[in-house]
């Protein structure tokens, strides 16, 4: 297992291109199980999760070449239809593929990918959907076990938002005979990006975006040729790292318009932003400011960037709030975070920070992917050496990272771990 160390204390400048959404490309990777044929997906990210889901894929009879970040896949001879436990485990997101597999084949059998470090994270809406378009569900043995017959059209309600959810059911729906209505559906980039896929493939989508989406079933959709949108979240964690090391970072092949809470944070914690049609600016002042956030559904403050913003204001000038309104466990990284000397309290799904004059560097343990970017920014910030193990975290949603982050003059290098004596 690898480790990245760090050593503290410089102001990164430079320009650094953002990679594909691993976010927008599960979902659309799966997606290649409702159409037979050869797809072509371009600007895949090289990444942990992206592997787990090729792997799934080809279990299931696909044909998965790679050629950079460029993945073809050939989804004629698909023939299984179950996500073992030893894959679903490695990557909850592998979830995504039942909704397609009841669709293509009228039955999934998928292991249930049960809790992981930041929550419970059920997937009974998902379930319900998925029963309110006919089919037949049991859970058995820790799997799930989906069939019918035809999928039929059906109005859906989400309870709350649930991004992958929405994304099984938009899948499912494309393929099921009559109109599916999805309420209080998720409003991600990446719905977007997969409704536009799947209009591509053929499927018949409106309100992709909003809370209300509207699906008519088609009999059949084609394989295609399509790119992945880029990464609001690697962008992000980018910007903060040029607030954060008071730095001057120009983040390319980003969407801005993804990116609007944390440019609207990332202000009013003082930083200068400027935006460009396909890139932001971000140029960090010597005085950060203190603000409280809540993170929400989009459009709102992404949770998936609330554990590199709580480092932001842990060197703050005052106290902040950080409401958790996602996820109930996604505080782990505060420990790691005090000890490198940051003043962070816990109270339920609340944190208060207050802001101290500098973080110290220390060895740190990653323990889900966010918190292990987070990890990563504190040490760029720290006086002193850091070393965060446990890194493969990192590599589920961040290709490269130290790499990009030593090209904008981060003194950082990934070394295999020590073994333990
Ligand atoms: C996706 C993202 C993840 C992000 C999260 C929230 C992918 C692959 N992952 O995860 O990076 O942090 O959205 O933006 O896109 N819930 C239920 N029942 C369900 C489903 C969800 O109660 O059946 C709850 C969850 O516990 C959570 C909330 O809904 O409190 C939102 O979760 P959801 O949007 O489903 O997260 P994921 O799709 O798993």
């Amino acid at each position: 297992m690898d480790e990245i160390i760090i050593k503290g204390g410089r102001s990164l400048s430079g320009e650094v291109v953002v990679g594909g959404a691993k976010n927008a490309a599960l979902p659309i990777l799966t997606a290649s199980i409702l159409a037979k044929g050869k797809f072509t997906f371009q600007n895949v990210p090289d990444l942990r999760d992206i592997d787990s889901i090729k792997e799934l894929l080809s279990t299931m009879g696909a044909a998965v070449e790679c050629d950079g970040h460029t993945v073809h896949i050939d989804t004629t001879g698909m023939n299984h239809y179950e996500a073992p436990y030893e894959q679903v485990r490695k990557m909850r997101a592998s979830i995504l593929v039942l909704g397609p597999l009841l669709a293509r084949m009228k039955k999934a059998k998928v292991s249930l990918p049960g809790g992981c470090a930041i929550g419970a994270r059920p997937i009974d809406l998902h379930l319900n959907g998925l029963s309110l378009l006919g089919a037949d569900i049991k859970l058995e043995h820790g799997y799930v076990e989906a069939t019918c017959k035809q999928l039929k059209g059906a109005e859906i309600y989400f309870d709350t938002p649930t991004v992958t959810g929405t994304e099984n059911l938009m899948m499912a729906a494309s393929l099921a005979k009559g109109t599916t209505v999805l309420r209080n559906a998720a409003r991600e980039p990446e719905i977007i990006a997969l409704a536009d896929v799947l209009s591509q493939m053929g499927a018949d989508i409106s309100g992709a975006g909003t809370a209300v989406m509207t699906i008519k079933g088609v009999k059949k959709l084609q394989p295609v040729t399509t790119s992945i949108i880029p990464d609001r979240i690697e962008a992000g964690t980018l910007m903060i790292a040029a607030a954060l090391t008071r730095g001057d970072i120009k983040i390319k092949n980003c969407d801005p318009l993804h990116l609007k809470s944390i440019i609207h944070k990332l202000e009013k914690a003082g930083a200068e932003v400027r935006i460009f049609k396909k890139s932001v600016r971000v140029k960090g002042k010597k005085i950060i400011n203190s603000i409280d956030l809540k993170t929400m559904p989009y459009p709102g403050f992404p949770t998936d960037m609330q554990a590199q913003f709580m480092v932001l204001m842990s060197v703050a000038n005052g106290f902040s709030v950080i409401a958790e309104n996602i996820f109930e466990n996604r505080f782990i990284h505060v420990s790691e975070l005090c000890r490198m000397g940051a003043d962070i309290t816990i109270s339920g799904n609340h944190a208060m920070i207050k802001g101290v004059p500098g973080l110290s560097g220390a060895p740190v343990m990653a323990t889900d992917l966010r918190a292990s970017a987070s990890l990563i920014l504190a040490g760029l910030a720290a006086k002193g050496t850091t070393t965060v193990s446990r890194v493969y975290h990192l590599d589920r949603g961040y290709e490269s990272l130290e790499k990009k982050l030593a090209c904008l003059g981060a003194a950082i290098k990934r070394v295999p771990a020590k073994p333990i004596t």
